[in-house]
């Protein structure tokens, strides 16, 4: 029998309902606190935690891009969405009437070179009575002081507009912040103009009225902040950037997730369409516009304002490495699974080639020129490529081994990401790991959304794999507290805590677990179409979810070195709700220790350093609730975040205790 995705999303979350009900973290009898007596060596493994351990999943989903880390505040711009005057609101118009008293803009949809064929035509009968209103993504968020960059293509078609004013305004039409320019040109020009905001507004929108009467032609109609991450013109967004920055990731995956896919394959991500002059980056629907019934999104679509330049340029400003995943022929098999023919295969993986030429290549090549016209000639150094998302089968296996070829034979040191498919086991999952070791593929990228019951149950999930098979990259992971992608999911303390307890089985198996990352990444709280998120934002504020602060509290103390941490020479996954990890940090001559305890009972441990000595200097990072429903909020972003203290070192044997329900590091000074 053959499942849609809807009917299989109704399965897995019936499925999910059942098996996420009533699963807590482990509660004993009895409320005192356990004697835990484990033990650290500090014995050399040879085992490397690779730089690119812990990384960050980019989606496009939720609003992560349009109306999330890409700072542009005008919603379809260059009028190019499938209805076209969507986000564009004339109040004193009537399309059926001749609009006397004001005026009506019509979407001019013309033929010929380029990509982008639509512009607005505005007929200004009366520049008393003529209004654009655009909604923005949900409103547009302003802040008191701060200077905004409106920019406009505009061109005079007859009589004299002389004219064409912008203001900021807020629910109740008062002007928060104003700004004009004058056309002077038949011709198509840029017009840009700066101004201040007076007042901070969540939900503000921009109208744009005219002085003069005739027709001109608009495109390209935008707003900026000009605080944007290092105050770069039509740039990301400050905030996100900031608490993305500050996971200090190993890596960035871009642009997704099934968006690579598409729905169909005519709707999968294209990079090239996404790099070079902004205004010819083809626009496309965004594929979670409507996925989901229950969290509808019409308005959707992807500008590509951020694109694959942009993202290798986040990936170098974060100091991440780049790590690009591109179709490979096979558009999402949850929806169409459109294949495209062996025999027609060529375009997609030169794609591929070309997407190397574009990131490393010199800029006498083509695609290392369209780098160096763009600003960077130097090149991004990408070291990995990942060849589709979530497939499965022979028809993913039959086409990865083509672009394999391609890649390897052209690029030898480029490493290849490939994949496992969407669940973390089943036939999908096996018979794609079995074929890729096969191969000797390289590394194969996992996905597991799944109840926080399963994270502190697979701690040891890694401790079987083959030292000697590929390396694991666990692409896509969270903690679903209901169900996969309900929407009643939480990102609450107990999926956070499961998740930093099932990180401790990440990070003991660093051998063969190369790459880690949460998914997704980003959700706008009015526009959202997935949950859990590691961090919301609106309009004007972010914070980060307790799943955010965990994954922060590993990727800010990765170490350089795995060491062994045994109790009664076990390693440390789950019992009496205990788990522990330990790594040494060459760069900052640290012993550090993870230690979670998910249990109702504190632990007093009592952990002995074996194989060298430490200094008496510990320094703690906790992280803890009674409540496992808790949640951050932009109320209260710091609600669950890590508090530091201290314990002692007494003869090479660190005393402390960790309360029920807590993650704790310990760092101690070697
Ligand atoms: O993270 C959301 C989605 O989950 C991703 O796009 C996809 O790869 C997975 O199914």
């Amino acid at each position: 029998m053959k499942l849609s995705f809807k009917q299989l999303l109704v399965l897995v979350l019936v499925s999910g309902l059942i098996s996420c009900k009533d699963q807590k973290p482990d509660s004993s009898e009895s409320k005192s606190a356990l004697e835990r007596n484990l033990v650290v060596d500090l014995t050399d493994m040879g085992i490397e935690i690779q730089p690119t351990m812990y990384g960050i999943f980019f989606e496009d989903i939720n609003f992560a891009a349009d109306g999330g880390l890409y700072a542009e505040m005008i919603k379809n711009r260059s009028f190019e969405f499938t209805l076209p005057k969507t986000g564009w609101v004339e109040p004193n118009s009537d399309r059926h009437s001749y609009n006397n008293e004001s005026g009506i803009l019509s979407v001019i949809k013309y033929s010929g070179e380029g990509t982008n064929h639509n512009f607005a035509r505005v007929e200004v009968k009366n520049d008393e009575g003529y209004v654009l209103i655009n909604e923005g993504f949900r409103g547009m968020g302003v802040k008191e002081g701060a200077q905004y960059d409106f920019s406009v293509n505009a061109a005079k078609r007859s009589g004299d507009i002389q004219k064409i004013k912008l203001q900021v305004i807020d629910s109740l039409d008062n002007v928060l912040g104003e700004t004009s320019i004058s056309p002077d040109s038949d011709s198509w020009k840029t017009y840009e103009s700066t101004f201040e905001v007076s007042k901070t507004e969540m939900k503000a929108k921009v109208k744009i009225t005219f002085e003069g009467e005739g027709e001109i032609d608009l495109d390209m109609i935008s707003l900026f902040p000009q605080d944007t991450w290092k105050g770069r013109k039509k740039g990301l967004r400050k905030d996100l950037v900031q608490l993305l920055d500050d996971l200090n990731p190993g890596f960035l995956r871009f642009p997704g997730g099934c968006i690579v896919e598409g729905r169909t394959l005519a709707r999968r991500y294209q990079w090239k369409k996404t790099v070079g002059d902004i205004e010819d980056r083809e626009i496309l629907v965004n594929r979670w516009n409507t996925e989901f019934a229950h969290r509808p999104t019409p308005d959707y679509y992807q500008s590509f304002g951020l694109g694959f330049f942009e993202y290798f340029q986040l990936s170098e400003d974060m100091g991440a490495e780049p790590l690009p995943i591109l179709g490979c022929g096979i558009a999402c098999q949850f929806n169409t699974g459109e294949l495209v023919p062996m025999d027609e295969l060529g375009p997609y993986v030169q794609d591929a080639l070309d997407l190397i030429e574009f990131a490393n290549g010199d800029t006498n090549t083509p695609w290392g020129q369209v780098r160096a016209d763009m600003g960077h000639p130097e090149p991004f150094n990408m070291k990995y490529i990942g060849i589709g998302n979530e497939q499965w089968g022979p028809v993913y296996i039959e086409r990865y081994k083509v672009f394999e070829q391609a890649i390897k034979s052209k690029y030898p040191e480029i490493i290849i990401v490939s994949g496992s498919g969407p669940f973390p086991e089943g036939d999908y999952f096996e018979y794609g790991w079995e074929q890729l070791k096969q191969m000797n593929a390289e590394i194969v990228d996992e996905h597991y959304y799944k109840p926080p019951e399963w994270f502190r149950e697979n701690a040891d999930r890694y401790d079987s794999y083959d030292r000697n098979g590929p390396k694991v990259f666990a692409g896509e992971y969270a903690a679903q507290t209901v169900a996969i992608a309900s929407p009643e999911n939480k990102n609450n303390w107990e999926s956070a805590l499961s998740e930093a307890a099932f990180m401790t089985g990440l990070e003991r198996n660093a051998e063969v677990v190369h790459l880690t990352s949460y998914a997704p990444l980003m959700a706008h709280a009015d526009g959202w179409q997935w949950t859990p998120d590691m961090i919301w934002f609106n309009n004007l504020e972010s914070f980060g979810t307790p799943n955010y602060q965990v994954q922060k509290m590993y990727s800010t103390n990765p170490g350089t070195d795995l060491l062994k941490i045994t109790e009664d020479g076990d390693k440390i996954i789950g019992k009496d709700g205990l788990y522990a990890s330990a790594v040494k940090d060459e760069n900052t001559n640290e012993l550090i220790i993870k230690v979670v305890n998910t249990s109702e009972q504190s632990q007093n441990l009592s952990v002995e350093i074996a194989g060298g000595s430490v200094n008496d200097n510990v320094t703690v990072l906790t992280m803890g609730m009674d409540d496992l429903e808790a949640e951050n909020s932009f109320e209260e972003p710091m609600k669950i975040s890590p508090k530091e203290g201290t314990a002692s070192v007494n003869g090479n044997v660190l005393e402390a205790e960790i309360p029920s329900m807590t993650f704790s590091i310990y760092k101690i000074s070697m």
